[in-house]
Formats: structure tokens, sequence, C-alpha cells
């Protein structure tokens, strides 16, 4: 199958991301188009005979991963690991992270945090400045909805930033549901001139279930441009 020119840059970031890949490493599975070219990489290696156990992000990355035949494992019975590889919707030069254009993002911060190594893969097309480029993904408790999007607002006003909080819908005009059971709220705050202010304000909020800010997690971000391959961190 031949891959268009972003789907080839995302799959040769995850093949670099695949050599880091140990026999008996405990790896966790990101969600997402580029984290799914990892899965391939990893069920390739499995189907070779690589023996590693893998936890993942999403019902989707676990389905993926269940049909390359990948084992698979739980953070109640595999509660440390080696390495997680996941993408992001973009990236700053402190390795800075927004994540949850997919939706997934609480399981991939519970999964990222557990784990010894965070390597984010990605195309050029996420690197920014400073984070907000994005709209930021907010998973809510769906009780009390409206309060919660007030308390977000002035969590965003204190740390120097504002915009539009729209409730995320499915394709069919439904609400978006995550794979907890939570919606998701997508901020467009532009620019986040203090992203660690933003992080910590959202994190105190009770009708906030996790946020997409992912700060102190990552531990290498590898990114693939036409120019090939280049490493921000470890
Ligand atoms: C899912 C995520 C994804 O990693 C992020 O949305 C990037 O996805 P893609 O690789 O498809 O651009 O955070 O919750």
């Amino acid at each position: 199958m031949s891959l268009s020119p972003v789907e080839q840059l995302k799959r040769l970031a995850a093949e670099r991301a695949a050599a880091l890949v140990k026999p008996g490493m405990k790896l966790g599975l990101g969600t997402g188009s580029t984290a799914a070219h990892f899965v391939d990489c990893v069920g390739e290696k499995v189907r070779d005979g690589l023996d590693v156990v893998c936890v993942p992000t999403s019902e989707r990355t676990r389905l993926q991963a269940q049909g390359w035949n990948i084992k698979l494992s739980t953070l109640d019975e595999t509660p440390e690991l080696d390495l997680t590889v996941d993408g992001a919707d973009e990236f700053d030069p402190a390795l800075r992270l927004v994540k949850g254009g997919g939706g997934a993002l609480l399981r991939e911060k519970i999964v990222a945090s557990s784990s010894k190594r965070m390597v984010v893969i990605t195309d050029a097309s996420k690197e920014v400045k400073l984070l907000g480029k994005f709209k930021l993904p907010v998973e809510a408790d769906l009780f009390g909805l409206t309060a919660t999007a007030r308390k977000i607002e002035a969590a965003a006003k204190a740390t120097g930033c504002a915009g539009p909080i729209v409730l995320r819908k499915t394709a069919d005009g439904g609400r978006f549901l995550t794979d907890g059971g939570n919606a998701i709220f997508d901020c467009d705050f532009g620019v986040i001139p203090d992203a660690d202010g933003l992080a910590l304000a959202l994190n105190a909020i009770p009708g906030v279930v996790e946020h997409g800010l992912f700060i102190g997690l990552a531990t290498a971000v590898i990114i693939a441009d036409a120019a090939g391959i280049r490493v921000l961190g470890d």
C-alpha cells in the first residue's frame, strides 16, 4: 500500500521509535494516526518473533494491536512501563505537548506518567514556539458541564489567555464521548503564554477530569521532515 507524503513522514518517525524497542520491554501504545504507524512497526516485529507486552491508550489502539497479535496488558497487571510512544497535536521546544485531538488524552496521560520514557513521534507540522495553535482539549465529567466550562474560562483568563470553548461533537452531531464516558471541550485560547500555570489551574477544577497539556512527561520528540529525522531530548 502506498502512503501519502505526510503518512510516509509519520511512518519514518515511527520506525525510528521502534528501533528503541528491545526484547522483554513493557510498552505503552499511543493513539492517533501517527501512533498507529508505531503499532504497525511493533506488530511487524512481534510477527518476526519479538517478545514485548503492551498497554494500549484507547480501545481503538487495543483493537489495532489485537489485529497484530501483540501481547496486551493493563496498568493493573503491569503498572510500570519502560517506554511509551505516542503522537501529539503540537509540541514546543521544552517538550511540552498538546494532546487529545483523538480524544484519548486521559488514558494517554495515565500511561505516559507510568512509563520511564515517553517518546513522541511526529511530522514537523506539529512544532510550535508557543502552544495554542491547536485547540486545547479538556476532558470533563458530564455532570455540570456549563459550570465547568465557566471555570475553565476563568482559569484561562487568570493565566493570560481567552477564547471560545466548544463541546466536541461526533460527525453525526451527537456528543463526543471518550473511552471513559466523558465529554471533551475544545478550547480555542490561541497562544497559551503560561502553559504551566494553565495546567495547574485546570487541575484544580473539580469537573475537569484531565486536560491535554502534557508537561514534564515527554522525554524525547522524534520529528520527521523532508530532510530526515531530528530528535529533541534524550
Ligand atoms: C489522541 C492524541 C494524538 O496523539 C494526537 O491527536 C495526534 O494524532 P495524529 O497523529 O493523528 O495527528 O493525542 O488523543
